[in-house]
């Protein structure tokens, strides 16, 4: 999730472009980089830092390139290690073409192959750089032609803002699966990832929809789909702040990160799953032999990446026959843990910096695992220690509580459970695209369930002022009944915790009164009658149970004391769709208490130390 910003118009580009950047780093800070056109000088500057903006400022410090186009990008890595050559903007071969892109070009593999053979030059590791070379590749001297020709070609997700140095009064953007506005000022216009960048200079708006084009000049900008036909583009006014803009018009970035989940999801997915259910990633490469010989598989983690290591633990035994151990890293690394060159060592961590699980990673590569760290951040400590990585391309997480990362390593764990399923010849054809299919309905899935957060909501005030819950679910309900006791813990301040079905009679029910409500997890799943059996059983305990059901159950309406009903699914598509609408309850009840939601008290988003 990167941060885009274009400038065209009589002012001076450099100090407008430095600015929004500035405000864009909430999407991401790997790295940073402009290109201005000079005025009068017939070339565009090119300026890039491998660190935040603020270097990129210093940098440009007494000799700011002069000149009235411009892009600008602040860097959220998923192709290529956040470096100075990594960082955008890129170029053509002669210099004349620039862009920057937020979005993964999954075709970019075939693309630079086929323009690396026609004689192209390629300088960096990124997607990225093979938009300019395709573009020069079909310049003949009309820089719009060209760009629509090359997007095209292009597969996956892009928000693009370009320029031509022969070109100085015209600026480009477009997109597909990723957002992108112009901002339509007086004598000025702006491209830009998101309304935070361009609100100080303008509040009128324009938003670019899914495969269109806009072509800007300082006066004005038409909008077209890539084949020319014009489009009537939507004008909006936007009256948000700079901080409601981060928060795309959200109370909290927790919020606003359970709306961003469905992109999360397919961006975990983009380029890595075929119709036949086989996986690939591209930075975990490894030959299917070596997961044939594998004894077992052991998923690191701490608090809610150890929760998604559970539900790999189950989706790896139960797709590829493997044993599989989920382990908190912290307990792991204390322990003389039997440990071998044959087994997979999977490490879970958004952060990537996490020091319990890093440790645990660097004790099972010790003794001779293979390992494979599955984090949302390129680069991070994790992936670069780890034998490989599957980056979960998720965009940055600012709220504390994890919400769409949790989703996104749930669906890695998927992704990963059928790279090895694949790998040791398990899994029926038809159960892969079985499988395959049903990932692919996620995002929609997702969205389909957040259109009910006012019901969720009401279900919050009405369960906000108890001071203890307990969450059950068997198999993956167990899961996400553990992270949704998890998520309401820490931003309401209140007592939950997550216990199996089989697991609550053998002394949690003991707890239960009418004080103290069950939250029962009872969606599609292959043990869902002895969920039922256990509402029973809390019911009888005289507990309230809020009963998480699939569309159309109607065996706990009426004896559950409330449902939040999710669309009906497969089991592990339902695990997810509960876990979502968890969070959504978890932040509704603290809002209703007037909890600090984006920075619960005594947690940190990253814990560095043990
Ligand atoms: C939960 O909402 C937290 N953010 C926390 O439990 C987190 O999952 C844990 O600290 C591990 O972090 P990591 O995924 O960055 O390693």
């Amino acid at each position: 999730m990167c941060g885009i910003i274009g400038y065209l118009g009589p002012r001076e580009a450099t100090p407008i472009l430095l600015e929004a950047l500035k405000r864009l780093e909430y999407r991401g800070y790997d790295s940073a980089g402009l290109a201005v056109l000079e005025t009068g000088q017939q070339t565009t500057s090119l300026t890039k830092s491998e660190a935040k903006v603020d270097l990129l400022i210093e940098k440009l410090w007494g000799q700011a390139p002069s000149g009235h186009l411009g892009i600008g990008h602040t860097r959220w890595a998923t192709h290529g290690k956040p470096t100075t050559v990594n960082a955008h903007p890129h170029a053509d071969c002669t210099g004349r073409i620039t862009v920057v892109h937020n979005g993964i070009i999954e075709n970019f593999a075939e693309l630079k192959a086929e323009l690396s053979a026609a004689g192209h030059e390629f300088l960096s590791d990124t997607d990225t750089e093979v938009v300019p070379h395709l573009i020069e590749q079909y310049y003949r001297g009309d820089f719009l032609a060209a760009v629509r020709q090359a997007l095209q070609r292009l597969r996956g997700a892009y928000a693009l803002a370009m320029f031509c140095l022969d070109d100085p009064d015209l600026l480009v953007g477009a997109r597909l699966n990723a957002p992108l506005v112009v901002g339509l000022g007086e004598g000025e216009n702006f491209i830009a990832s998101d309304i935070t960048a361009i609100i100080p200079y303008t509040k009128r708006a324009l938003i670019l929809g899914e495969g269109e084009l806009a072509a800007v000049t300082a006066l004005g900008a038409q909008v077209s789909t890539l084949d020319g036909r014009p489009v009537e583009a939507k004008i909006v006014h936007v009256d948000w702040d700079v901080s409601q803009a981060e928060k795309g018009g959200f109370a909290h970035f927790m919020l606003k990160e359970i709306h961003e989940t469905p992109d999360a999801v397919a961006n975990t997915l983009r380029g890595r799953l075929d119709e036949a259910g086989n996986v690939h990633f591209a930075e975990f490469d490894v030959p299917s032999e070596r997961f044939r010989t594998c004894r077992q598989v052991l998923l690191l983690g701490m608090g809610t990446s150890l929760h998604a290591a559970l539900a790999g633990e189950q989706l790896i035994e139960d797709w590829a026959g493997l044993p599989a151990r989920a382990i908190d890293a912290s307990e792991f690394r204390y322990r003389r843990p039997t440990v071998t060159e044959d087994d997979l060592a999977v490490v879970i961590t958004q952060s990537g910096e996490t020091a319990d699980t890093l440790v645990g990673l660097n004790l099972a590569r010790a003794r001779g695992a293979l390992s494979v760290a599955v984090t949302n951040v390129v680069g991070s400590s994790a992936a670069r220690d780890a034998d490989g990585a599957i980056y979960l391309n998720s965009g940055p997480e600012i709220s504390v509580a994890s919400t769409k990362t949790f989703i996104a390593h749930v669906v890695s764990q998927a992704l990963l459970a059928l790279r090895l399923a694949g790998g040791r010849g398990r899994l029926p054809i038809e159960r892969r695209q079985e499988l395959a299919s049903s990932l692919r309905a996620l995002p929609e899935q997702i969205r389909r369930l957040l259109q009910s957060e006012p019901d969720i909501a009401r279900l919050a005030h009405r369960y906000a002022h108890y001071r203890n819950f307990m969450y059950v679910g068997r198999g993956l309900g167990h899961v996400v009944a553990l992270e949704g006791a998890l998520k309401l813990k820490e931003i309401s301040y209140i007592h939950a915790e997550g216990s199996s079905g089989g697991e609550a009679k053998h002394g949690p029910i003991a707890l239960l009164d009418p004080l103290f409500p069950v939250v029962a997890i009872c969606t599609e799943s292959s043990t869902r009658e002895k969920m039922i059996s256990n509402v029973h059983e809390f019911v009888t305990r005289d507990a309230p149970v809020l009963a998480v059901v699939s569309e159309g159950e109607a065996e706990l309406q009426g004896l559950a004391t409330d449902v939040l009903v999710i669309p009906r699914a497969d089991e592990l598509t339902s695990a997810v769709l509960a876990s979502v609408a968890l969070q959504v309850f978890a932040y509704y009840v603290a809002l209703e208490l007037g909890k600090d939601v984006d920075h619960p008290r005594n947690l940190a988003k990253s814990v560095t130390v043990e």
